[in-house]
């Protein structure tokens, strides 16, 4: 019983970060193929309007996958008993993820550094959330 409910949290959360990272992608797309959306300009009008809402509530969608993943870590330790190396490395990359995001959506710092690490740290969390999802039955 324990464990279903923390499988359908971790599905949660990942059903989240994806939805965390839409933001990534349909703005890095936007940047990257301006040639493409020349060309096509009804898709373009229909990639903005999807790009409004993801951009506007990626933060809480970010602390909602945070708030999943820590329901999915405390069912899983009650069930099983035992540490997931694989589950806590993508544990600790969300959880300074989220922290990261909020300092700089709200303390604002001058300069884009805390931008480029919490573009690297996605790339980290992803990475580290696929070998999570293979090592774990
Ligand atoms: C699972 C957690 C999260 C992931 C995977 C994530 C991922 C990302 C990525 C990849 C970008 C870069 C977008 C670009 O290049 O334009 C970004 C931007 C940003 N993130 Fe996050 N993020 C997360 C959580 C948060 C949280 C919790 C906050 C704040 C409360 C936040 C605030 C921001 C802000 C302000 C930006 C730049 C402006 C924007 O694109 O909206 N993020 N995030």
């Amino acid at each position: 019983m324990l464990m279903t409910l923390a499988k359908i949290f971790g599905a949660a959360a990942i059903v989240l970060f994806a939805l965390t990272l839409m933001n990534f992608a349909l703005k890095w797309t936007y940047r990257n193929y301006p040639n493409y959306f020349k060309k096509h300009p009804k898709y373009a009008k229909v990639h903005l309007a999807l790009m409004k809402p993801f951009v506007k509530m990626h933060k809480w969608v970010g602390i909602g996958t945070v708030a999943a993943m820590d329901a999915h870590i405390v069912l899983a330790f009650l069930s099983e008993d035992e540490f997931n190396i694989s589950g806590i490395a993508t544990a600790v990359l969300l959880l300074s993820q989220m922290f990261i995001g909020m300092y700089g959506a709200w303390a604002k710092p001058k300069g884009k550094t805390w931008l480029i690490i919490h573009r690297i740290v996605a790339f980290c969390a992803i990475a580290a959330l696929m070998v999570h999802g293979i090592l774990t039955d």
